[in-house]
């Protein structure tokens, strides 16, 4: 019995340090070519390996990040548990990012720095936190956590997703009646969903139209979850404020690109969480453990859902 690592040989270090340390009975490798294929029962990858049916005893085909999206469901035989990541490292980095861009926008950062570079000393009218409603599409590992954080802030918290949750502290709101409830109430508007079928161009114009006045967007879902020209043209009509967008379609941006350089974007690439590879080694431990003790991963992927 093997685990394979399919990944960069930087975090495959620490991911082999701590299965020596915690599952010195688990053989673990990170080069395919020394492993016999039939051995391996779990493997984590970034995306399929074109060489998936290789290994015909697989069982648990670990995602090495919170979203599965990049795998094609159907280059997966059905009987294969897919499992994505949910790990402490990851929920705490969305968290500061999250947090970081709330509070940046909600006291107009991206406008301060463009009066900077203009040479402008001029304040603007700040709202209290009080007044300033926050929105989280996705109410999940990461949505859920970053309400929690942003809680000793005194924004209004609200949150959407596709079954009912109770969160004490925040406005729970699920299906079409309650998005359409929650955009209309949400100054700031973060996007936590993972990116399927139903969430693609999900962030468009006609979604941009229902936000309030002078409401602002965080994007740290998925690239294609947004229609980048709507956003620009949101910005520069008015309706929308500002924007932190750290996912992009296609990552990178090409040069030239209009948020490159929009003074209303705030840009980064891809890094508002990354898996932290000693909690994830630990938590993919945990889940070996679990599956073989009969119960189901944490993070067990429902396909029909599509995350
Ligand atoms: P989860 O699967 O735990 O949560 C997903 C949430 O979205 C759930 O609340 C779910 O509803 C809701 N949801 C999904 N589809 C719909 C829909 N059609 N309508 C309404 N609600 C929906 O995911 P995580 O919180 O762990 O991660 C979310 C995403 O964050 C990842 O998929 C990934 O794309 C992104 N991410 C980005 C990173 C970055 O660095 N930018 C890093 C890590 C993740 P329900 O509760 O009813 O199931
Ligand atoms: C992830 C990501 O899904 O890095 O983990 O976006």
């Amino acid at each position: 019995m093997t685990f394979l690592f399919n990944s960069d040989a930087q975090r495959g270090a620490i991911f082999a340090d701590v299965f020596a340390r915690q599952f010195p009975e688990l053989p673990f490798a990170m080069d395919p070519a020394t492993v016999d294929p039939d051995a391996v029962r779990y493997l984590i990858t970034w995306t399929v390996p074109q060489d998936l049916s290789r290994y015909r005893n697989l069982e648990i085909l670990f995602s090495i990040g919170a979203g599965v999206d990049q795998f094609r469901f159907d280059a997966v035989p059905a009987k294969l548990k897919i499992v994505r990541m949910i790990e402490e490292g990851i929920v705490r980095m969305m968290q500061e990012y999250v947090t970081l861009a709330v509070l940046a926008l909600h006291r107009n950062l991206p406008t301060y720095l463009s009066q900077q570079r203009a040479g402008q000393w001029r304040d603007i009218p700040q709202p209290q936190a009080a007044s300033r409603r926050i929105g989280v599409l996705g109410l999940g590992q990461l949505g859920q956590a970053v309400l929690d954080r942003l809680k000793p802030f005194g924004f209004p918290l609200a949150g959407w997703s596709r079954s009912p949750r109770q969160i004490e502290g925040v406005a729970c709101h699920h299906g079409e009646l309650g998005l359409e409830q929650m955009v209309a109430t949400s100054d700031i508007l973060v996007c936590l969903l993972p990116l399927t079928e139903e969430t693609r161009g999900f962030l468009n114009a006609g979604l941009f139209a229902k936000l309030p006045e002078g409401a602002a967007l965080i994007h740290t879902g998925r690239g294609p979850q947004l229609d980048q020209e709507a956003l620009v043209a949101a910005l520069d009509s008015g309706h929308l404020s500002s924007a932190m967008i750290d996912v992009t379609q296609p990552e990178p941006l090409p040069a030239g690109h209009p948020f490159w350089s929009h003074p209303k974007i705030i840009l980064t690439p891809h890094i508002a969480s990354v898996t932290q590879p000693a909690s994830a080694a630990r938590a993919v431990i945990d889940n070996i453990r679990r599956h073989r003790a009969g119960l189901d991963p944490i993070g067990l992927v429902d396909r029909s859902r599509g995350y």
